[in-house]
């Protein structure tokens, strides 16, 4: 496949999509923007599974390479985050893109249990009754979960739930029982995310 590819344009590609994952976690809307972006461009490409497993190695050996703090956690930390990304990247190509599919979306966020301090973390999959969080550690389906999505140009919003089941990359998160007022502002930020992410 990359027989007769410009290796340092790969490189800077590969380099690019760290920054550019690194950054959307944060909350960066340029981050985000590009994820959704890339999202629509891949997912018109004929990219296989086996690929996307070439990706993460090269994507993995090249952050190796640009961090002289490199560890086993920080490589399990971008493992978790780049494969999230792909498995939306790939999970949102298999759909119909209708602007309505929650699962296109990608906003950023922070979840955590009552033990743990809040982790900063990307989110899919956003609908009125769940969504995926990306997260780097183990808990079993009904642990106590607290998420805040913070869409670009929206207030943060807090919402209680507990892990539906766990993911490769994460958890799903079904929400408790929305108050009327938390259910308006979650269409809201639903709506708001699909008029940024499709450039409306
Ligand atoms: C085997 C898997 C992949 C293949 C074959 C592939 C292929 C390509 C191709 C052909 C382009 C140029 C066209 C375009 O801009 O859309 C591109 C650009 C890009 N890809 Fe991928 N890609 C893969 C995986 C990924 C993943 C997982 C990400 C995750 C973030 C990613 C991020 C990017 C970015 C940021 C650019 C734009 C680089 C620039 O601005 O020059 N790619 N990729």
């Amino acid at each position: 496949m990359f027989r007769f590819t410009d290796f340092s344009r790969q490189q800077r590609m590969l380099v690019k999509s760290l920054e550019l994952s690194a950054k959307a976690t944060v909350g960066d809307p340029e981050g985000l923007r590009e994820i959704q972006a890339r999202t629509e461009t891949h997912g018109r490409m004929a990219i296989t599974r086996e690929m996307y497993d070439l990706w993460l190695a090269a994507a993995i050996a090249t952050a190796r390479e640009c961090d002289p703090r490199w560890d086993a956690a920080i490589e399990q930390a971008w493992r978790t985050l780049l494969g999230f990304i792909i498995r939306h990247m790939t999970r949102s190509s298999t759909r119909t893109g209708s602007p309505t599919d929650a699962a296109i979306f990608v906003v950023s966020g922070t979840w955590r249990t009552t033990a743990a301090e809040a982790s900063p973390c990307l989110i899919d999959a956003v609908s009125l009754s769940g969504c995926s969080v990306c997260g780097y550690a183990s808990h079993p389906p009904g642990t106590a979960i607290e998420v805040t999505l913070s869409a670009t140009g929206r207030p943060a919003l807090h919402l209680r739930g507990r892990v539906a089941h766990e993911q490769p990359h994460g958890f799903a998160i079904a929400f408790d029982a929305l108050a009327p007022e938390q259910r308006a502002e979650l269409e809201g930020v639903i709506g708001s995310l699909r008029n940024s992410q499709t450039g409306e």
